[in-house]
């Protein structure tokens, strides 16, 4: 079908039949992004649209929802700063359902009884269910597993309200007010761990009587109208990276305005893979995609970057020299500023990591959301076709519109590319020694490590950490590994991320070196990510594993580089597992990497949260 606008004839898209109002969209009330965002995207994995709404929306933001999801959030409700709520949206005649912040904070202001929690519950607990008949709760087994964090607890419902499920800890698990349809829960039905949770989340969604019609399908033929409204007759300057998004965002905006309205703009920033820029090149022109400019602007990227060592400061310089690239190759190339909008690939999670919500924190500025982009987007000069979609809405997007299925399922690589994959540092020599409570704890545990002299990005209760990592350096199986990262990262506030030592577990001696962005370890963890890219292949893992970021750390071990791997397992990137690779073949790969010179081999075992998957 979307052949039909290659051709620019608009008028042959096929339109979806008007929707009843109240009848096809949930909103999600934000009250901690990351968790609106998990909420937000399996409801839609159920046919259902969501958005996500900041929780003091006025009253009429809400038309045209069929149901209203509060989320869980960091914050506990006795918090002087707590996220606060239009209480106008519990008088809206849709159902609710409140998760476990949601939930706490629906009933208490209803009158009901939270009490402040001593020790936070943490993972696992099974869910008994008191009224295994309830519409909310069909199709849940007696008992299930469900996934608990949280601190206070609803001691005393709201008047009408009734405990339909409990735990052993938490009586009040779920609640109910069916006259008003009002739902509480405590525990989280989006993350993976609770196995039933997706089903009470569709119990929900059939309780809010709405349409399952959403699809990425569907959703395109919504883009293609809404894109044609907001681009008008200008013409589209696109930024693209050659990774998913950039190049599912080129070919989409290509097929709605044909060729001659979009013109790609690729920057060799010095920051990319090895060969990248000219690979994009050449796979875009075999697959007919020639409207691209490629632009060589290594020395302005590393020249701007010169002696800075602070990611978000980073970043920052990153987002903004791709900027100023855009300008000058648009003076370059003639084009009238005032006919020629800007369009980039930022897909939904690069918004709330940036802090795009009230209650989200800053976890890293995305390169896609620094202040001059952020200005050109409030005066409306910005175009974002997939600025609502998840990474694996987007996927389905790129096979949706016949993109090879060889780059729709490219591992992800970073906008800022190799700039936050090389840690930078201003102070070497640095050594830093485990706190006698750290050492106690080993001890008892019978394991050997240290933490080390560097710090890395992290996200806990839905906040930025940035702390340091701490290496194991006796030999340990992946679950004894999962044990001790969640343990020591839970215990100890100065460490956020644990890594596994590769290889002959010798207690190495990690020396702190001053390290910047400059071309010759840029080019080393170049070769270093060839390498471990042509493994992953080589081994039938490149499709198991999500993406491995590898990264530079300024650390030598008898004067020669530290490198991390960091591969993970995930589906959006909102949450991430390490991946349990096969010992022979990790040990396989170190010793490749040592022969090209690697000094000491670190493998990162920490899930998202508490880490993220980049560095910084
Ligand atoms: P984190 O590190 O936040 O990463 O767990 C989640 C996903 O986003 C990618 N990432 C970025 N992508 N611009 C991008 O286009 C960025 O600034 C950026 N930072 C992280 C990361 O590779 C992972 O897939």
């Amino acid at each position: 079908m979307i052949s039909d606008y290659i051709d620019g004839e608009f008028i042959k898209i096929k339109r979806q039949p008007k929707r009843t109002i109240m009848k096809y969209k949930i909103a999600v009330l934000d009250f901690g992004g990351q968790y609106a965002h998990l909420i937000a995207n399996r409801v839609r994995r159920l046919g259902v649209f969501t958005e996500i709404l900041a929780p003091t929306a006025s009253i009429d933001k809400f038309e045209g929802f069929a149901g209203i999801i509060f989320s869980g959030g960091p914050s506990s409700v006795y918090e002087e700063n707590r996220p606060e709520f239009n209480h106008e949206i519990l008088d809206l005649d849709v159902p609710k359902l409140g998760i476990c912040y949601g939930h706490q904070l629906i009933n208490q202001t209803l009158g009901g009884e939270v009490t402040p929690g001593k020790v936070k519950e943490y993972g696992v607990a099974m869910l008994k269910l008191v009224q295994p008949e309830h519409a909310l709760l069909k199709g849940l087994p007696m008992e299930s597993a469900m996934w608990m964090s949280h601190g206070d607890k609803v001691s005393r419902p709201a008047e009408g309200f009734v405990t339909i499920a409990s735990t052993d800890d938490c009586e009040q698990s779920a609640v109910a007010n069916d006259e008003k349809k009002i739902y509480g829960i405590q525990f989280h039905p989006e993350v993976t761990h609770s196995k039933f949770g997706t089903k009470l989340l569709e119990n929900f969604v059939n309780i809010c009587e709405c349409e399952k019609t959403w699809s990425t399908k569907n959703y395109l033929d919504e883009l293609t109208e809404k894109l044609i409204k907001q681009v008008g007759d200008k013409n589209i300057f696109l930024l693209v990276s050659g990774g998913v998004d950039s190049t599912v965002a080129f070919v989409l905006l290509n097929k709605i305005f044909g060729k001659d309205r979009v013109l790609g703009l690729h920057i060799d920033n010095g920051l990319m893979r090895h060969n990248e820029s000219v690979a994009v090149d050449k796979f875009l022109a075999e697959h007919d995609i020639d409207n691209l400019h490629v632009s060589d602007s290594t020395d302005l990227f590393l020249k701007n970057l010169e002696g800075k060592s602070i990611p978000e400061e980073k970043r920052k310089i990153i987002g903004d020299t791709f900027l100023q690239v855009k300008d000058i190759e648009i003076a370059k190339l003639d084009l009238d500023p005032e006919k020629w909008l800007l369009a980039q690939g930022t897909i939904y999670p690069d918004t709330i990591e940036s802090g795009g919500t009230d209650n989200a924190e800053v976890i890293k500025t995305h390169h896609n959301r620094v202040e001059a982009i952020m200005d050109l987007l409030e005066k409306g000069l910005i175009i974002e076709p997939l600025a609502d979609l998840y990474k694996d809405e987007v996927r389905a997007l790129g096979e949706e519109l016949d993109i090879p299925h060889a780059l729709v399922w490219r591992h992800p690589f970073p906008g800022p590319g190799l700039g936050v994959r090389l840690l930078c540092s201003d102070k070497e020599g640095v050594a830093t020694q485990n706190s006698d409570e750290i050492n106690t704890y080993l001890a008892d545990n019978n394991i050997d490590g240290t933490i080390l002299p560097i710090k890395s990005v992290g996200v806990q209760g839905d906040g930025r950490t940035y702390a340091s990592p701490f290496v194991v350096q006796t030999e340990q199986t992946w679950a004894e590994c999962e044990k001790y990262s969640t343990a020591i990262t839970n215990r100890f506030a100065e460490i956020n991320r644990l890594v596994y030592q590769v290889g002959p577990k010798v207690k190495s001696d990690f020396k702190l070196i001053k390290q910047f962005c400059t071309k010759e370890p840029l080019d080393f963890l170049r070769q270093i990510d060839d390498l471990c890219t042509d493994f992953l292949q080589d081994n039938d893992l490149y499709k198991e594993i999500w993406q491995m970021p590898v990264v530079l750390v300024p650390l030598t071990v008898d004067g020669k580089p530290v490198v991390v791997l960091r591969p993970v397992c995930s589906t959006e990137a909102m949450t991430a597992n390490f991946y349990e690779m096969d010992k022979e073949l990790l040990n396989k790969l170190w010793s490749i990497l040592e022969a090209a010179g690697v000094g000491a081999l670190l493998y990162d075992i920490t899930h998202k949260p508490p880490g993220t998957i980049e560095w910084e």
